[in-house]
């Protein structure tokens, strides 16, 4: 399937890339997106063991007597400060880790980072099954944390360097769907360990080991992308992968862009400080703001949570598990539209639609369950499978958007000399404000009740006036031409790049 790749039309006239979709540039895809297994698995397994009698009764005696309380307010039987250290603990060594991971990204390639990642991951998967004390969970979970810092910050860039610019949301976007596929496949096995008494629990933190041995030995077979190689000064090595992902010898015009873009990144010798730069301001608050929109749609608050959130309206255990398995399913196949409509009808289109279908669903579950969730009453059956249908449908909207796109985004904005450092801002401001609402959540809950729901739509509203005004397409532009085509084109943003040049040329 040979295709000439239009990029825009550059000052220079047009420009074109050679290069077909080539099994290997696929295969290379799927096996770094394995790395979103790791990250989803996680936030699917740690709502679900939280939940779990034999888990609280062990680690957590006052969570579980506290809700074995009949007459406990439904909206606070959870909310415990260590409980919820357990779940947001990763994120925190996530976020300090996914700024070591840019550097080792930078002078050690994309691949060997995505190994670190795996093996950070395995250790702590092998603590935390064999806990015995909260001590050896919470450092178990901060290995993780490692492990998905690190896999979060490599994996993205991985996928977004090594694309063919006409597919490049599209392959990027196997990362969010693996993250997807990681969260059923957990929920799925909290559903079926949940009746394996007592160590059940234990099953369901140790298969987090799988997707991390996968990651750890594709990590061994797949090419390291050819911007990195190149970065690193090995030129030969960086044009033979080149035309070997690109399934043709004609890549000359992608290899002298990828050149240009090292030369201009060799001149940056402090990428960081480069960063707090006026005319890198652009990316940086788009990457950043992505991220912390994308934890404030709430998401996550019914990801880790949902059987929590489940049992609270009134489902019994084994049916609160159920109904996460349901959001679990609905989460990957609307992630699927993703990654078929990305690089078709843009990135602002999608998240717009979503943005409309997140906030209807958002105040309707917040209406439902203000008339009818009192303290200690239970929803009616009706009632409740109500509220599981909108949770289906908000999550399908996220699937399609803000999950993906908060990821995407980031990864294909920056200059390459900017690029690992700015995207660990990405990656560390998502673990941030997903500690933050990790953390925070089950408190909100507890104290804002069912207004939590219009907190989030609140949230929702602000986003998509952000992305009407300020976020600029960037679908089908090459990844190493943004800066031309993107930035100094906005009506916004080119004033920080424009003031930058005359700066320069006023000199
Ligand atoms: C987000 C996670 C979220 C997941 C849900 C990811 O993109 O970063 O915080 O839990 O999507 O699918």
């Amino acid at each position: 399937m040979p295709a000439m790749v239009m990029s825009n039309a550059g000052p220079g006239g047009a420009k074109k890339f050679e290069g077909r979709i080539t099994i290997y540039v696929v295969m290379c895809g799927i096996i770094a997106a394995t790395g979103g297994l790791m990250f989803g698995y996680d936030i699917g397994i740690s709502g679900g063991v939280t939940s779990m009698d034999d888990f609280l009764e062990e680690f957590f005696p006052v969570v579980y007597e506290r809700k074995h309380k009949a007459k406990e307010d439904n909206y606070c039987k959870f909310d415990n400060q260590n409980l919820q250290l357990f779940t947001s603990s990763l994120y925190l060594a996530a976020l300090v880790a996914s700024f070591v991971a840019s550097k080792v990204c930078t002078k050690h390639g994309r691949r060997l980072t995505m190994q670190a990642a795996s093996i950070f991951f395995l250790v702590g998967v092998i603590l935390n099954a064999a806990a015995v004390n909260i001590a050896m969970l919470i450092i178990g979970r901060i290995l993780l944390g490692v492990g998905v810092g690190f896999a979060n910050q490599a994996v993205p860039l991985f996928l977004s360097e090594i694309a063919p610019v006409h597919i490049r949301g599209a392959l990027n976007i196997l990362f969010q769907l693996d993250v997807t596929i990681g969260i059923f496949v957990a929920n799925i096995v909290n559903y079926l360990v949940s009746n394996i008494h007592p160590w059940g629990w234990r099953l369901a933190l140790g298969l987090a080991g799988v997707p991390a041995s996968m990651l750890c030995l594709g990590s061994m077979v797949i090419a390291e992308t050819p911007t990195s190689l190149i970065e690193r000064e090995m030129l030969m090595e960086g044009l033979a992968m080149l035309k070997k992902i690109r399934g043709t010898d004609n890549v000359d015009a992608e290899y002298e862009e990828i050149l240009h873009a090292c030369e201009m990144a060799r001149q940056v010798k402090q990428p960081f400080k480069n960063l707090m730069k006026r005319s890198s301001r652009p990316q940086l608050v788009i990457a950043i703001v992505m991220q912390v929109f994308q934890q404030f749609t709430g998401i996550n608050a019914i990801m880790f949570y949902a059987p929590v959130l489940f049992q609270t309206i009134g489902f019994k255990n084994d049916a609160s598990l159920l109904s996460a398995v349901i959001t679990g399913i609905v989460n990957v196949l609307s992630t699927v539209v993703s990654v078929v409509l990305v690089d078709k009808v843009g990135r602002r289109f999608l998240l717009l639609e979503a943005c409309g279908q997140m906030l209807i669903t958002q105040v309707a579950i917040g209406g439902i369950l203000l008339v009818n969730l009192k303290a200690t009453n239970e929803l009616g059956h009706g009632v409740a499978v109500w509220v599981v249908v909108l949770v289906c449908l908000f999550v399908s909207s996220f699937a399609w958007s803000w999950g993906p796109l908060g990821w995407l985004i980031p990864s294909e904005t920056f200059p390459l000399a900017t690029r690992t450092a700015g995207y660990a801002f990405a990656v560390s401001s998502n673990m941030l404000f997903t500690f933050v609402i990790a953390q925070a959540f089950l408190s909100m809950m507890c104290h804002l009740r069912a207004g939590i729901f219009f907190f989030f739509g609140a949230w929702i509203v602000v986003m998509g006036l952000f992305v009407i005004f300020f976020l600029p397409e960037t679908k089908n532009v090459p990844i190493d031409e943004m800066t031309e085509k993107v930035w100094k084109q906005h009506w916004f943003w080119k004033r920080f790049i424009d003031e930058e040049e005359n700066k320069i040329h006023s000199i």
